[in-house]
């Protein structure tokens, strides 16, 4: 198993997370903007718990969702990674990454040049075949980060999220996908 517990890209440092992140973290999962296409906004309580499920995955599979800091600044924006989703689906099991930014750390890139530092993770000394990635069919900026880092989307693969009532107003999901072909294809 390979494993990447802290990287650079040109702005950002991917890295465990560590006990100051934990107020920042909570602070972002109350706020309604940045949970805008999520069931619920999270207490203070749910949001350490999130920490300590996503931190356990590390020594697992040697990836994970990397707590995100801007280089210089030293400030903690969020996460970007690598996660395994704990449902069953018609495209599971399967490797996805994801992203969740404080709305002050929006509209700069930050999201797409941490994606695709994770996928270059993944598909490289990782070597996964396949990544995807999936968010309600409401949530426009994640699917433009899923475009702008060379996933693709077909219909045929939207499914209905399994642990969502049917009729939650967050219920269809959309999936995007990128293999390692297609991405090795893209860095030519
Ligand atoms: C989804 C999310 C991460 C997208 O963040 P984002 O900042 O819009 O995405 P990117 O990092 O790709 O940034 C692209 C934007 O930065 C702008 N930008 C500014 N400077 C840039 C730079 N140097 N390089 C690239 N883009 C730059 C782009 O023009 C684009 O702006 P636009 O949204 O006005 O078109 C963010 O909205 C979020 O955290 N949402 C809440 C959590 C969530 O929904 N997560 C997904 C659940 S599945």
């Amino acid at each position: 198993m390979v494993e990447r517990s802290e990287f650079k890209t040109e702005r950002l440092i991917l890295r465990r997370w560590r006990d100051s992140d934990l107020e920042p973290f909570a602070a972002l999962n109350s706020d309604p903007d940045v949970m805008e296409h999520f069931p619920a906004l999270m207490t203070r309580e749910e949001s350490d718990d999130l920490v300590a499920r996503i931190e356990s995955a590390f020594p697992e599979r040697g990836f994970g969702l990397w707590a995100l800091e801007v280089q210089g600044a030293g400030e903690f924006i969020g996460f970007t990674g690598l996660s395994v989703p704990s449902f069953d689906a018609h495209f599971t099991p399967a490797v996805e990454v994801g992203w969740r930014l404080a709305r002050s750390a929006w509209g700069r890139g930050y999201a797409s040049e941490a994606a695709r530092a994770a996928l270059a993770f993944g598909f490289d000394p990782a070597g996964l075949t396949e990544i995807v990635s999936f968010t309600a069919t409401t949530n426009l900026r994640s699917q433009a980060v899923m475009r702008r880092i060379g996933m693709t989307h077909d219909a045929a693969d939207d499914f209905d999220h399994p642990r969502l009532p049917a009729g939650h107003r967050l219920s269809r999901h959309v999936l995007w996908r990128i293999t390692a072909d297609q991405w090795r294809a893209s860095r030519c």
